[in-house]
């Protein structure tokens, strides 16, 4: 468990002064199509370690797709992903979560019939794969094991803003605290990158600026963050570098004022 995390389990811990090693990004001329639909078309870009970058672009755009495809959920027709430099090409979702890659989704996958705690207990349990027989057999260490990945779960919670749901079931929370909670999961393996689909959907503005200071917290450790957003003024407010998809080919790149007076943005995204 990170020290960062586990220190201050009031409502806004700080930052703090330890920082992870945030993973750097590349994505090589990356194609994928649904039949005639070509979700993503020869898509270059880079993502520094430790900066925030968003993905925003129209319904349809591609972002979803892109980030499974990054995640190693669909497999490229074309082109590549590289992780601190190296091909992860072919590497299924958990080989990347320990490789230091994580997300979230756009429709929430949260366990309803369980605890909050036991949520993001499973996020770490699914992705790190630990070798059980091995841990059973030696099942005082799995149990110390066992108490750190709670205690660990409940500093997570808390580090997310969902100190009210340490003892929670995660039927009984409200959805903008599920959307924390989601986060929560995902940084239990402890990412050096943390890819983030649409974590505004749904939140009213009071959540979306709390959304906006988490996000900026986990930057601040050194995780890299790639956000898929169309809540423009949470974009414009966290993101190092924007990437502006249509129709699954890059229309833009820049720093959120030259994507904002970028005139093919203005005309075939924000409309003006
Ligand atoms: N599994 C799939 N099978 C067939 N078509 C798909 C699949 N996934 C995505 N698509 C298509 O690929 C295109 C890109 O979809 P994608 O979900 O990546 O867009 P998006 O930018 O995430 O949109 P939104 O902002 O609505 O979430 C769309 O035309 C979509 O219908
Ligand atoms: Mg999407």
């Amino acid at each position: 468990m990170n020290a960062v995390l586990s220190q201050n389990a009031s409502a806004e811990p700080d930052a703090g002064n330890v920082r992870r090693a945030g993973a750097d990004l590349a994505v090589l001329s990356l194609s994928k199509a649904f039949g005639g639909v070509h979700a993503v078309e020869d898509l270059s870009f880079h993502i520094r370690a430790g900066t925030i970058h968003s993905v925003i672009g129209p319904n349809g755009a591609g972002k979803t797709t892109l980030f499974n495809l990054i995640t190693g959920l669909y497999q490229p027709d074309q082109g590549e992903v590289l992780l601190n430099g190296q091909s992860v090409q072919g590497m299924p979702p958990e080989r990347l979560a320990r490789l230091g890659m994580s997300r979230t989704f756009q429709n929430l996958q949260i366990c309803m019939n369980m605890s909050a705690v036991e949520n993001v207990m499973l996020g770490r349990h699914l992705h790190l794969k630990r070798n059980f027989l091995a841990a059973l057999l030696r099942w005082p260490s799995l149990r110390r094991s066992e108490r750190a990945c709670r205690e660990q779960a409940r500093e997570l919670l808390c580090f997310v803003g969902c100190e009210a749901y340490l003892e929670a079931e995660a039927s009984a929370m409200p959805y903008g605290a599920l959307k924390r909670l989601e986060i929560a999961r995902a940084l239990a393996t402890e990412p050096g990158i943390l890819l983030l689909d649409e974590p505004a959907a749904g939140l009213n503005s009071a959540e979306t600026a709390a959304l906006e200071r988490l996000i900026q917290r986990v930057a601040d450790q050194g995780v890299t963050v790639v956000l898929v957003e169309h809540d423009m003024k949470l974009v414009m407010a966290v993101s190092d570098q924007v990437l502006v998809l249509d129709y699954g080919r890059k229309l833009a790149e820049g720093t959120p004022q030259e994507v904002r007076h970028n005139p093919d943005v203005i005309a075939a995204y924000l409309g003006g």
